[in-house]
């Protein structure tokens, strides 16, 4: 029997999971210079924002992938404000029709930015529309059907599309190749989740020292969504039984109390990774076994779960599937089959 999980209120999820994440939008830096951390993609990015300006023409298309929490939408905003223009955002999914998307572009105005999250999930019909606005910024559009269906060329202003991803193999060849600028998000140290924690504490105003922020930061897996929540729900245990202020000793209390180790694992990892070592020696073992013995979609677990457990290395993907490591074993107190023999 798999025990419920729920997932929609995992606090170590690194997608949104409730309206109070929306109050991170606070939180968001809107400047490059604000933003802490993924140094490569942000020297890049004002290069190109820099070039653009000068040019006084708008910047090419900017393909963000990496895995989710990391600032994509974040580092959308921050490339509408540098380049001084307005930010339109939906996602694939809510783009249904070619008619939705033929609206939202004649809508914009010279120079915006249209953010289109989870780009990979725009249908077909959809993604067509899209390249030569993309390409020639205009639209064919069929009136009608049948003998007397038309088509018209119609001209889009010039704007930026800032795609986002968990991935960019998910995305077709003719989409990706649209891109001017493809930029992948790293998973964050804990030095730079630190910072970006005392940073939100500051604008929240939550009492927290360095070495608080920093228990905070190492067990939010590279992810500042994560770490921003762990913020908040850390500050209630501070305020409720402690005198408010986070500190090393109050975090790890509060932390504890979540069910979240110093590496960050929860319950679902935990679990996760014990069914591969009990149930299939610890690998190899596909992808899809896993989802059904955890009760957790595979794409859910390579895109949301996965990325952290091998940033650690606590799992190895080999061709004929996931391998947990030694390193793994002893953080979870197993002894790896092969030594329990000698014992
Ligand atoms: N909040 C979320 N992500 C951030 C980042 N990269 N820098 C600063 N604050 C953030």
């Amino acid at each position: 029997m798999i025990e419920e999980i729920d997932f929609e209120n995992r606090i170590v999820s690194p997608e949104y999971t409730s309206a109070q994440d929306e109050a991170e939008i606070s939180l968001r830096p809107k400047t490059l210079s604000e933003y802490i951390g993924q140094d490569k993609a942000k020297d890049n990015l004002s290069i190109y924002i820099e070039a653009a300006r000068k040019r006084k023409e708008s910047l090419d298309h900017v393909l963000l992938y990496g895995p989710p929490g990391l600032g994509k939408t974040t580092l959308a905003g921050i490339i509408a404000h540098e380049m001084g223009v307005n930010i339109r955002v939906t996602s694939g999914p809510a783009i249904e029709k070619q008619g939705d998307l033929v609206a939202i572009l004649t809508a914009l105005n010279e120079g915006d930015v249209l953010f289109i999250d989870e780009i990979h999930r725009l249908s077909r019909n959809v993604e067509e529309i899209l390249y030569p606005a993309m390409e020639d910024f205009s639209l064919d559009i069929i009136l009608g059907k049948g003998p007397s269906a038309r088509s018209i060329r119609l001209d889009v202003p010039h704007f930026t599309l800032v795609g986002a991803t968990t991935r960019s193999g998910q995305l077709t060849a003719p989409l990706r190749d649209r891109f001017g600028v493809l930029l992948r998000l790293e998973l964050y140290t804990p030095e730079q989740l630190g910072q970006i924690v005392t940073r939100s504490a500051g604008i929240l105003g939550i009492p927290i020292d360095i070495d608080g922020a920093l228990e905070i930061a190492s067990r939010a897996r590279g992810t500042p969504r994560i770490a921003n929540r762990l913020l908040k729900r850390v500050r209630d245990i501070a305020e409720i039984q402690f005198d408010g202020i986070i500190t090393e000793k109050v975090a790890r209390e509060a932390l504890a109390r979540f069910e979240i180790d110093e590496l960050g694992l929860d319950d679902f990892d935990r679990r996760m990774l014990k069914a591969i070592i009990n149930n299939y020696g610890g690998g190899p073992v596909g992808l899809e076994t896993i989802s059904a013995a955890v009760g957790e979609e595979a794409v859910t677990i390579e895109d949301v779960y996965e990325p952290y457990l091998m940033q650690i290395g606590f799992l190895t993907r080999t061709p004929r599937g996931r391998c947990v490591t030694p390193a793994c074993y002893e953080h979870l107190g197993i002894k790896p089959a092969g030594q329990q023999q000698l014992i």
